[in-house]
């Protein structure tokens, strides 16, 4: 651990604690573990994503671990309006926004090359 004036690098450069932040693609992989590592240091998080019933589940884990509320918001980001609306509730419930972790987006474990054009197709066009 690299130590600053006596408090590590986490404590000074990513001290977050009580401020907002909104994490989208929460509902699985990278996005929970931004959303957990937040919260750990002491963010309110608006978690979102498609799955809600997988995101109320997670925010209710969080709220349980840490001294943090989440908040789940139902979030197609592709939708203008739905992610207006997730702005708007972080606002909303939390009265300011400072972090965004714009995480939502697809992953392939293909190498491109060996990607078929159907779903290189799927994933340029939006919904
Ligand atoms: N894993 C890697 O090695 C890697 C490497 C480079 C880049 N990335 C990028 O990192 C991000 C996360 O990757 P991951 O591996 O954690 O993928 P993942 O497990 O498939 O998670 C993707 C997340 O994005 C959400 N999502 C997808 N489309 C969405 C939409 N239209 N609106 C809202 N949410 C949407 C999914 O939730 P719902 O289905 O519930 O909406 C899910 O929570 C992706 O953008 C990916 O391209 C990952």
């Amino acid at each position: 651990m690299v130590i600053f004036l006596g408090k590590s690098v986490t404590e000074t450069c990513f001290n977050v604690s009580g401020q907002t932040a909104i994490v989208t693609g929460a509902s699985s992989g990278l996005g929970m573990l931004y959303a957990e590592t937040l919260a750990d240091l002491g963010a309110n998080i608006v978690i979102a994503a498609r799955r809600y019933d997988r995101l109320v589940k997670f925010a209710d884990e969080l709220t349980k671990k840490y001294a943090v509320k989440v908040v789940p918001v139902e979030t197609d980001v592709t939708k203008e309006e739905q992610v207006i609306r997730m702005v708007q509730t972080a606002i909303d419930n939390f009265g300011s926004l400072e972090i965004l972790v714009n995480n939502a987006g697809v992953a392939s474990v293909l190498p491109s090359v060996s990607m078929p054009v159907k779903i290189g197709k799927k994933w340029l066009t939006p919904t």
